[in-house]
């Protein structure tokens, strides 16, 4: 028989999973506390940008497969519930806010039936797994909690989820992992590689693999720091450093450094958890991980006050790009609005363009101003800064911007536009890492 799965929450990694384990051939049913994504999801459409996810929900809907409920008894018959609420950062500190994960665990206790699995895909502090697991088998003890991490990158989250490069899973005992198996039966024929690991590594896993991420970047970010003290150019050598093999050219990206709901709040309670088991000192690399990353947001505001004078009071900035990456619309801890919020506050007037994240943008700073076009941003600027490294931008041509601006001078905070074609249309251009 066709095994049922559950998946609580449907946000980015949720709604994710549910649409591609029902494209598996899986009998998948979302549940979430909020009617309102719930009723969305329920007719076809999905609650932010995510290339190829909404077309793959239709369809998937349209099988019959695939259902979604508001109401939690929805998932009394699945075999398998996927838990992928968030764990953002907490108000008040560095540490992951467990609520909604612990909540996700009361509410279904009592609605599963003996001998199911739940199955943790949120990116928790190492030791929830082994908690959870004790509180669930204490209001039910006929069940098992195993631990899964999710490496999906937004943008990409389709095709991250149905060809995973590893699946990792944490398990208690040998039933919970013949489970999985059989959860993940086509990726496994696909020979995809199957990491086995205890509960406390598999949530480790996921931790380490972001703050490696994260110290790649800041590392090249460090490096763009020196290049620019020294009269070299960051772009050259990311790539030279690059060719070896055990470097690899991949995440060498120099500029603005990195946001999004995961990088920055995964390595920040990383530290959090770090201290409570007494082994802070490992860690603590990752503060200066951090600290360069948000060196970078403030580099560029030098930039802009080098080149526009300190006092920034009547000057248009024009800022291309809100979202934290491109092909994205989420803004959380989103270096492009961070320094576009900063350089509002140091007085300047700031008018904003991004294809996707607009919406969003106006949500949470809804003081700023947001052009309706790429040129309409443009228009009167005396400062252009491109931030989020969006396709449509690099096709912008630079020589009919340089028309629409009061001072054709772009600081390229992603490294990313064609600087040799900027040039020659007449542009100042300038960018982290690299001389002027
Ligand atoms: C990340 C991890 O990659 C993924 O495996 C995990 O599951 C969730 O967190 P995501 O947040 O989608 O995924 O974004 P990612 O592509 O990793 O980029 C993170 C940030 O780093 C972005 O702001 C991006 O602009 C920045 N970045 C990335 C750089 O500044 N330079 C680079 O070279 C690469």
């Amino acid at each position: 028989m066709a095994l049922k799965i559950s998946v609580i929450g449907t946000g980015y990694l949720g709604a994710t999973h549910a649409a591609c384990m029902s494209s598996l051939g899986l009998e998948v049913v979302g549940v979430d506390l909020d009617s309102a994504k719930i009723e969305r999801l329920k007719g076809g459409r999905v609650p932010f940008y995510e290339p190829g996810l909404e077309e793959l929900l239709q369809e998937q809907l349209a099988t019959g497969r695939l259902t979604f409920s508001d109401n939690f008894d929805a998932i009394s018959d699945a075999d398998v519930h996927f838990i992928c609420v968030g764990t953002p950062q907490v108000k008040d500190g560095l540490a992951a806010d467990m609520s909604y994960v612990d909540g996700a665990i009361e509410a279904i206790a009592m609605r599963i039936k003996p001998g199911s699995l739940v199955v943790g895909k949120s990116t928790v502090p190492v030791g929830s797994a082994a908690r959870l697991r004790d509180r669930l088998r204490t209001l039910n003890p006929e069940v098992d909690l195993a631990w899964n991490p999710e490496f999906l990158r937004e943008g990409f989250a389709v095709h991250d989820t149905l060809h995973p490069n590893r699946l990792v899973v944490g398990v208690a005992s040998n039933e919970a992992e013949d489970i999985l198996r059989a959860v993940y039966a086509k990726n496994i024929a696909e020979e995809v590689p199957w990491v086995v690991a205890d509960l406390p590594t598999s949530e480790l896993v996921k931790v380490a693999a972001n703050s490696f991420l994260a110290t790649k970047i800041s590392f090249i970010n460090a490096m763009a720091e020196i290049c620019e003290a020294a009269g070299g150019d960051v772009t050259v050598l990311a790539k030279a450093i690059g060719y070896d093999p055990r470097i690899g050219s991949r995440f060498l990206q120099a500029g603005i450094g990195f946001g999004g709901g995961c990088l920055p709040k995964d390595i920040r309670a990383f530290m959090a958890r770090s201290q409570e088991l007494g082994a802070d000192q490992a860690l603590e690399f990752l503060r200066e991980i951090d600290s360069i990353n948000m060196r970078a947001r403030s580099r560029v505001i030098d930039l802009v006050r080098r080149e526009l004078g300190e006092n920034l009071a009547g000057k248009k900035v024009a800022v291309l790009g809100a979202a934290f990456k491109p092909d994205s619309d989420d803004v959380r801890d989103s270096p492009a609005l961070d320094i576009a919020v900063q350089i509002h506050a140091a007085g300047a007037s700031v008018e904003i363009f991004d294809p996707k994240a607009m919406e969003n943008a106006k949500l949470r700073f809804p003081t700023l101003a947001f052009a309706q076009s790429i040129d309409e941003c443009l228009a009167q600027a005396d400062i252009v800064l491109h931030l989020t490294e969006w396709q449509v931008f690099r096709e912008i041509n630079p020589t009919v911007a340089a028309t629409l601006v009061n001072n054709p001078i772009i600081i390229d905070g992603r490294n990313a536009l064609d600087r040799e074609l900027w040039q020659m249309a007449g542009w100042k251009v300038r960018a982290l890492g690299r001389a002027s």
